[in-house]
């Protein structure tokens, strides 16, 4: 396999991952994009085994027995992972993955400082590897070890499973924890540059090991809430981490695929701040959405009344209405009632009642798990709409049902400038004549908030799982 083929099998690849991810920007075209993706990975993995191939016939030395059995178990490992998560478990997932791709960017670091020969860096053992291309090291080493540890903190604390303080979801805080770390990646800094300038292994390993201990005080002070966007700010780091180990290891692959991810996670980051209107600096400064308190079923903590109704009452409702809203949310999600709300939004469409789904960015665990969720339904994309399209017509809407979402309808963000939710963006389902609202109970939802919306005069809860109840409204309307 000649050199120019390589590169260009991996320029080939490299825009199948610019097609995927423009695919991936839209549910219409979102199969197109996760199949150039897929595409795109097995032409890059086949093209890097080709070379290795190559290699190891020139320099005896690569061994692609282990290269094989390595995808082999990696492979197999995926895709029963992927194969097995629920929707409302992905984050997590993906921040496993993410801590996978800081340890296989460290190993190669590592790989690359003790045998550079091996991997093409120097000619023969003994050359000393060149400044530009330690500094490159340094940097993929030092991103990827903080995206190890720090999606490892990501992980157990979105998974909420283990019972050990760092990952419990409140955040864990301590004074003059901002110095440290200010004190600690100043040092990383410090001894990045030592290894650059001199090439000292000491300072390299010196510098994973604070890189490693960082990763972890700065994911420990962020709160539960704010874990999705640390997850994707984890995700831009594996993508530059990657792109660093790209320019010293010369693959072209490396870094044009890690820069796509990494400038990618960092977008969403972006959109996914600006959609809680939390500044990034805020996010990882930490503290808020730990407290998750829950107010226990029928308001345990200060039984205030609301209005509360029945399945049929709410079909009733919604059949004597002309136009309707739904609004879907992480409760939805958990209770895989989907397919049931479609099958509800065809029969009220069916008897003339204009129906639409409005979806908040933030709505869920992850940046599109609604517009996931309804296109798994087969919800027509023409009755979906985004916040900032649907929010002017629930003024004049008869009916929006409120179906497992709970904090993008809090009406607190909008009122109440204390509200830790304060300036969110929400979806005004508030000004609706009639609103009704189905959770199982008057608990919290995820930042642990009250919402003045379930108290209304013209609010209607139907307590209950999402599923059964909009089971019972589908017979109910028929
Ligand atoms: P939440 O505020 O978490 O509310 C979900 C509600 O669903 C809960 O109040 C819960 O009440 C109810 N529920 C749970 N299981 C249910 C079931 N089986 N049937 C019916 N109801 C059920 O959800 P949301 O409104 O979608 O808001 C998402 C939250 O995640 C926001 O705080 C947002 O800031 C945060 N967040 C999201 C993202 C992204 S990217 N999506 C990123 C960061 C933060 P009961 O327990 O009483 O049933």
């Amino acid at each position: 396999m000649s050199m120019n083929l390589v590169t260009t099998l991996y320029l080939i690849a490299s825009i199948c991952f610019i097609q995927a991810l423009k695919g991936l920007s839209h549910p219409t075209t979102s199969r197109r994009g996760n199949l150039f993706g897929m595409l795109g990975m097995a032409l890059a993995i086949l093209t890097t085994v080709g070379l290795i191939y190559k290699l190891g016939a020139e320099l005896a030395t690569a061994g692609i027995g282990y290269v094989i059995v390595g995808l082999l178990v990696g492979g197999t490992a995926g895709s029963i992972m992927a194969k097995r998560v629920e929707m409302t478990k992905m984050p997590e997932l993906v921040a496993f993955m993410h801590s996978m791709i800081g340890l296989a960017a460290v190993f190669i670091a590592i790989a690359a400082v003790v045998e550079p020969q091996s991997l093409g860096i120097v000619k023969q053992l003994g050359d000393s590897i060149p400044a530009g291309n330690r500094m490159e090291l340094f940097l993929g080493a030092a991103i990827g070890a903080i995206t190890f540890s720090g999606s490892v903190i990501a992980f157990g604390k979105l998974s909420g499973k283990y019972k050990f303080r760092l990952f419990q979801g409140a955040p864990v805080q301590f004074s003059g924890q901002h110095k440290l770390n200010l004190v600690l990646g100043l040092a990383t800094l410090g001894l990045g540059i030592t290894f650059m300038l001199t090439g000292n292994l000491g300072a390299f390993a010196l510098m994973l090991a604070l890189a490693f201990v960082m990763g972890v005080l700065i994911i420990i002070p962020i709160g539960g809430a704010d874990m999705p966007v640390v997850v994707s700010m984890l995700n831009s780091y594996s993508g530059w981490a990657a792109a660093g180990i790209g320019f010293s290891l010369n693959n072209s692959m490396l870094i044009i695929a890690g820069s796509l991810v990494g400038s990618s996670g960092a977008i969403l980051s972006y959109i996914m701040c600006k959609a809680m209107n939390r500044s990034f600096f805020n996010v990882l400064l930490g503290g808020f959405g730990g407290a998750t308190e829950t107010a226990g079923p029928a308001g345990a903590k200060e039984a205030r009344p609301v209005k509360s109704g029945s399945s049929d009452d709410a079909a009733f409702l919604l059949t004597n209405a002309d136009t309707v809203i739904i609004v879907p949310g992480y409760g939805l999600a958990v209770a895989r009632a989907q397919h049931s709300l479609m099958e509800l939004a065809e029969k009220l469409t069916h008897r003339g009642v204009t129906v639409k789904f409005a979806i908040h960015p933030v709505a869920g665990r992850m940046p599109g798990h609604m517009n996931v969720l309804l296109a798994e339904a087969e919800v027509p994309y023409e009755q979906v709409f985004e916040m900032e399209d649907i929010n002017s017509e629930f003024g004049q809407t008869d009916v929006v049902l409120v179906l497992g979402a709970n904090d993008v309808v809090n009406p607190a963000a909008k009122n109440d400038p204390k509200s830790p939710i304060a300036g969110m963006p929400i979806l005004e389902a508030y000004k609706a004549k009639t609103v009704i609202v189905n959770k199982r109970s008057m608990a919290s939802g995820y930042a642990g908030l009250d919402n003045e919306l379930f108290y209304l005069d013209k609010t209607m809860m139907v307590f209950g799982d999402a599923k059964k109840v909009i089971e019972d409204m589908v017979k109910a309307v028929e």
